[in-house]
């Protein structure tokens, strides 16, 4: 497994392939593809002819054991299986996969995605080591329908995380998109499998940006943990925040509902009295906007009167 290469390589020191070789049991032609496969996902190294390989920089890989001694008695006793892996298609699509009866608590996060998936059909940049992506599966008894503003409220559970990690500065847009200074930090995407009206799951996808290493395709302002807070940029120890808040979320939201959330999404709000544009497909409707409503959808003051807005294919811009 590359990791396991990047684990035991050195930021320091240089090692030759065959000393690697020696140490994790792997033929050095292996070793060798595995360093070209680094170099391939933008890891940086470097080699110096009869000293060896060693990394640019070092790398922040997720430590498991880390993420677990930092979870709450009650955020641990919610995770069913802290699934780390090294290099996905998309967390979401693993999770969507493991979803099934008993599955609530499953949570997959991984060092790399090749098909991380953003909202909208987007792709979502996915750097080795760099950020973090995770998803969890939840089940819900009864149906997609009190899944409502469940996506606005993670978006408050992950500012809460960001913000108990000394991140300042955060806002949310409706629907799920998290800003500092008008870039975006962080995107959620939810994925529901099962029965539409029985019981379904429920898989919160969410991506940080961390320390954006290698920023290819990215096709908005962005920005990073690092360029907040550097202190904060640690992806083990955000992962255990985010979980911390999100666990006890998804296991009292049918009882508890969107509306319990909708005062601290309101005071996160980046976009409250904006010109804005709605877009949906061609078509777009411009106003200002005012918040959401008990159930999270966007009001917007037009000239037609306030007009309500639900997630799916709609989305926001700022006229401002
Ligand atoms: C957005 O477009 O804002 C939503 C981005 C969601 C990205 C995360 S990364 C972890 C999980 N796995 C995916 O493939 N997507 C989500």
């Amino acid at each position: 497994m590359l990791k396991t290469l990047l684990s035991v390589l050195s930021a320091v020191q240089f090692q030759s392939i065959e000393a690697l070789s020696g140490q994790l049991g792997d033929s050095q032609l292996l070793i060798k593809a595995q360093l070209d496969d680094a170099e391939a996902l933008g890891i940086a190294l470097e080699f110096v002819e009869n000293k060896g390989y060693r990394l640019a920089s070092g790398l922040d890989l997720l430590e498991p054991e880390v993420v677990s001694g930092l979870l709450s008695s009650a955020a641990a006793e919610m995770v069913l299986t802290l699934d780390v892996r090294d290099v996905v298609d998309s967390t979401n699509i693993i999770a969507l996969n493991r979803a099934s009866p008993g599955s609530s608590g499953y949570i997959c996060t991984a060092e790399h995605q090749t098909a991380g998936k953003g909202r909208r059909g987007k792709v979502w940049a996915s750097p080795y080591a760099s950020n973090l992506y995770l998803s969890a599966v939840w089940e819900f008894a009864d149906g997609a329908g009190a899944l409502e503003g469940l996506s606005l409220a993670v978006g408050v559970a992950v500012a809460d995380a960001l913000s108990h990690a000394g991140v300042n500065g955060v806002k949310l847009k409706w629907p799920n998109d998290i800003l500092v200074d008008d870039r975006k930090l962080a995107g959620i995407l939810l994925e529901v499998t099962g029965e539409p009206a029985g019981l379904c799951r429920v898989v919160v996808g969410i991506g940080l940006n961390v320390n954006m290493l290698a920023a290819a395709g990215i096709d908005q302002p962005w920005i990073d943990v690092k360029e907040i807070s550097p202190e904060a940029a640690n992806r083990s120890q955000l992962l255990a925040l985010i979980l911390n808040e999100l666990m006890p979320l998804l296991s009292s939201f049918s009882q508890r509902g969107f509306l319990s959330y909708r005062d601290r999404w309101l005071a996160l709000d980046a976009y409250a009295g904006r010109d804005v544009a709605i877009l949906m497909g061609k078509e777009s409707v411009n106003g200002k906007a005012l918040g959401v409503d008990n159930s999270g959808a966007l009001l917007v003051q037009t000239d037609a009167g306030i007009q309500k807005f639900s997630g799916g294919e709609v989305s926001l811009r700022s006229r401002s």
